[in-house]
């Protein structure tokens, strides 16, 4: 039976990764998470790549992978939190699969951040001046996910059983 995809978007910190690993676990699904993909392929990390090639660099790789992701199935994807700067991501992931947008409080990022080096655009200076920047600019985006869950204060656990249950949804 072909199984659908969960494409897992949010801000840096908001928990894709963990949750899209234990809900890929429950769901017997496969777990892609697509920062790890692109350092796997480019043989280094993501902060290299911006320091050595730009952002811009990076997002075309990220694009790329979205387009090759979105023709598959069956797996549970945890995206890089800028996924949504390109509205073509979005519209090709909804087209792929259930879409769900984590959130967070932006002090909890910071609480969950804070001693996290292997984000460029949160590197030196306020880190919470420059979540709240970031967050700003991206409301609309994030905003435009399909379903959104905030996990401020919610457990892993508690978070793949709300997506599990979108997910059993019969009109998704
Ligand atoms: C980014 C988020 C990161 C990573 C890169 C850029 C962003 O992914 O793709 O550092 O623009 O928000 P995570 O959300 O997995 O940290």
């Amino acid at each position: 039976m072909q199984m659908k995809n969960i494409v897992l978007f949010g801000f840096m910190g908001t928990g894709k990764t963990s949750v899209g690993r234990k809900l890929a676990a429950e769901l017997g699904l496969k777990f892609v998470d697509m920062d790890l993909v692109i350092e796997r392929r480019e043989g280094r990390a993501i902060s290299d790549i911006f320091a050595t090639d730009g952002e811009p660099y990076f997002r075309s790789l990220e694009r790329e992978l979205v387009k090759e992701l979105a023709a598959g199935d069956g797996m549970v994807i945890g995206t890089g939190g800028g996924v949504v700067l390109n509205k073509d991501n979005i519209a090709d992931f909804s087209r792929a699969g259930t879409c769900v947008c984590l959130s967070a409080a932006p002090e909890e990022l910071l609480k969950r951040l804070e001693h996290d080096g292997s984000r460029p655009l949160l590197a030196d200076g306020d880190k919470l001046a420059k979540i709240n920047g970031i967050l700003d600019a991206r409301k609309d985006l994030y905003g435009g996910v399909p379903e959104q869950i905030d996990t401020t204060g919610l457990s892993v656990d508690d978070v793949v059983a709300q997506i599990r249950q979108l997910y059993a949804a019969p009109n998704d």
